[in-house]
């Protein structure tokens, strides 16, 4: 199948992308490179066999563009990452991720319509839900964001359903817990600019380019006092990717699915997982609660594995941890590391 990937240059855009080859489709990248790597998509042209992969830079949101690509490629799947993700940018700028995620998002809806794209998969997230009610949190819980950028994504979610039941695309939201890890192969890994995820950070404390890892609280309600969150390896989310389309292609309803291990480790945990992944001392420094974080946050995702067939392989910490060090290590830099 021709798929086009938005975001595909992105941290899981680009992990995707080569999932989807490894499983014989044709991949046309499309990102602006606001946020996404040159370097990323250079290394998947490099080890993906000729003519199995084009790039396209340009915006989501870019009508004549995209209409043309659904066009000249035979499109028949869009898988749709392109969008801002950091929630803290998104509660001082609520209309960057209005602009981006909501109103590009529906551009390319309206397009995918027009041009009779059967099939469609969103890069959806836990964030969706907000401050949990019941832990785990599965596909049922309300859904009540807590910022910006869990709503922008769940809008786009009402408009999937809606524009799917009007002559829209057959869809599916893959709803992310804490995407971390590196593909195993150390090519592709997480490079946000600026980077605010934990395990990224504590890497770099190990690697001594941070003096120290902020703690952010140690009083929250949970053993430790530290929050807790489900890390899921993004090949693993990957992989979901490639199952969900093909669940589409037979036949499987629209739905939304959680995406998580199931399993829950402390901020503390991961620091001592990384020292003890490492070898290195990582230095911690105690600091307030960062505003919005929720103290537990661990999927249901049954849901996923009963309908999509999705087992995670890298389920254990220490093996994510372990498969970003390899990446951190030869990518001190991020992708400008030669
Ligand atoms: N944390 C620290 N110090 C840091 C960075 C993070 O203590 O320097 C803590 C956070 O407070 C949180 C945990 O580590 O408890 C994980 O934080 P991340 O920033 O890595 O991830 P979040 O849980 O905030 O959010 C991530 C994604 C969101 C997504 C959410 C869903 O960034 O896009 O997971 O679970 F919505």
């Amino acid at each position: 199948m021709h798929v086009l990937v938005t975001g595909g240059a992105g941290y899981i855009g680009s992990h995707t992308v080569r999932e989807l080859i490894k499983a014989g489709h044709r991949v046309v990248i499309l990102d602006n490179l606001s946020r996404g790597h040159r370097e990323a998509v250079a290394v998947l042209q490099k080890t993906t066999p000729a003519g199995t992969l084009d790039f396209v830079p340009g915006d989501t949101g870019d009508h004549a563009l995209v209409s043309g690509l659904l066009q000249e490629r035979g499109i028949e799947a869009v898988l749709h990452f392109a969008a801002h993700s950091q929630v803290g940018e998104s509660v001082e700028r609520p209309e960057l991720y209005y602009r981006n995620n909501v109103v590009h998002g529906l551009s390319l809806l309206d397009t995918v319509r027009e041009g009779g794209v059967k099939y469609f998969i969103f890069s959806s997230t836990a964030a969706v839900y907000g401050e949990p009610v019941e832990v785990p949190v599965s596909e049922e819980h309300p859904v009540v964001p807590a910022n910006p950028y869990g709503a922008t994504k769940l809008a786009f979610e009402g408009a999937l359903r809606w524009y799917g039941r009007a002559g829209g695309p057959r869809w599916m939201a893959l709803r992310y817990f804490n995407a971390a890890g590196a593909d195993p192969d150390g090519d592709l890994g997480e490079d946000h600019r600026p980077e605010t995820h934990l395990i990224p950070l504590v890497l770099q404390a190990a690697l001594g380019l941070r003096p120290a890892i902020s703690i952010f609280g140690t009083d929250y309600p949970t053993p430790d006092g530290t929050c807790i969150r489900d890390y899921i390896h993004v090949t693993d989310l990957a992989v979901a990717h490639v199952l969900a389309l093909h669940a589409l292609v037979r036949g499987a309803a629209p739905a939304a699915y959680n995406l998580g291990n199931g399993s829950g480790y402390s901020v503390l945990e991961v620091v001592r997982a990384a020292e003890a992944v490492t070898g290195r001392s990582i230095p911690v420094r105690h600091t307030g609660r960062r505003a919005g974080d929720p103290a537990v946050l661990v999927a249901g995702a049954r849901q996923a594995g009963q309908m999509l067939g999705w087992r995670p392989r890298f389920a254990d910490l220490r093996t994510i941890i372990d498969t970003a060090w390899r990446w951190h290590q030869k990518h001190p830099a991020g992708f400008e590391t030669v």
